[in-house]
């Protein structure tokens, strides 16, 4: 099966992937769903919406503080540096992440749509301006936004919030005008971000699912692989690799 996928994308010139919590999970840093999931031991209402903020932004800022310090402790793994080598496979190859771990920009991709945010910047919860990227934050002495006063927050995106409009845009016209789509490490149940595979798969592309577990895509994908995707990627992008030089030498 493997094969035909490396058949298919090394004849493919638009190339997309949507990655999720799980592509990090070989370096370290814990998802949201499943066993060993974050959203299994913290409530995701009392930590990741606007309410919560209002109401005990302390605590806020002490969860993403820590998601922080576990997260610049952490390396990207062979499925980042291989998502990073595919990109000279395909004339234009967008890299769409639901992380907000940064560990793609890492591994050097260079088109990446990070549709939840980067949990490195900072953003005034009022006005939405963007601060500083790598301000540290006291949570005992938040600071505040210097156009309106407002209270810094992390710019990533919280439960009931809109994603960023320019962004999920980009990602819809990517994955509607794809020839082949990868979803990597992602429970495709966290919206808009799960209507991407299947955009890219009514526009024709062929869909490509690489997740230990079966989600909602598992059956509606062209190709499941049920693997991890720092092992899986590597080995692809070498028989993409191979075939690419295999046409050259002809
Ligand atoms: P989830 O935690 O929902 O799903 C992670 C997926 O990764 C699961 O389906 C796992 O089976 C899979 N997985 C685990 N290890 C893997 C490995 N080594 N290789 C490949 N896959 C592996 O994370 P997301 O789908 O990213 O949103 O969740 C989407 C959004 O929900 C997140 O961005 C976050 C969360 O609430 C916000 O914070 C807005
Ligand atoms: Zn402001």
């Amino acid at each position: 099966m493997l094969d035909q996928v490396a058949d298919i994308i090394s004849k493919c010139s638009v190339g997309a992937v949507l990655t999720g919590a799980g592509i990090s999970a070989e370096s370290g840093v814990p998802t949201f769903r499943g066993r060993q999931g974050l959203w299994k031991k913290f409530r995701p209402e009392q930590l990741a919406t606007m309410e919560a903020f209002l109401a005990s932004p302390e605590v806020v800022w002490e969860w993403y503080n820590w998601r922080r310090e576990l997260i610049s402790d952490v390396q990207p793994n062979p499925g980042h540096h291989a998502l990073k080598e595919m990109e000279e496979f395909f004339q234009e190859f967008t890299l769409i992440t639901q992380n907000v771990d940064n560990l793609h920009r890492l591994a050097g991709s260079s088109r990446i749509l990070e549709l939840h945010g980067n949990i490195y910047r900072n953003k005034c919860a009022d006005c939405g301006f963007v601060l500083d990227d790598d301000m540290d934050i006291d949570p005992a002495d938040i600071p505040t936004c210097d156009k309106c006063g407002g209270r810094v927050r992390p710019d990533v995106v919280w439960f009931g919030e809109m994603l960023p409009g320019d962004v999920i845009e980009q990602a819809f016209f990517e994955a509607e005008r794809a020839d082949v789509f990868l979803s990597v490490g992602t429970s495709a149940l966290v919206q808009p971000a799960a209507s991407l595979p299947l955009v890219a798969k009514r526009g024709g592309a062929t869909l490509i699912e690489i997740n230990p577990e079966r989600t909602p895509l598992s059956d509606l994908a062209d190709f499941s692989f049920q693997a991890k995707s720092g092992e899986l990627l590597p080995d692809l992008v070498k028989m993409v690799h191979d075939r690419k030089e295999g046409a050259d030498r002809r």
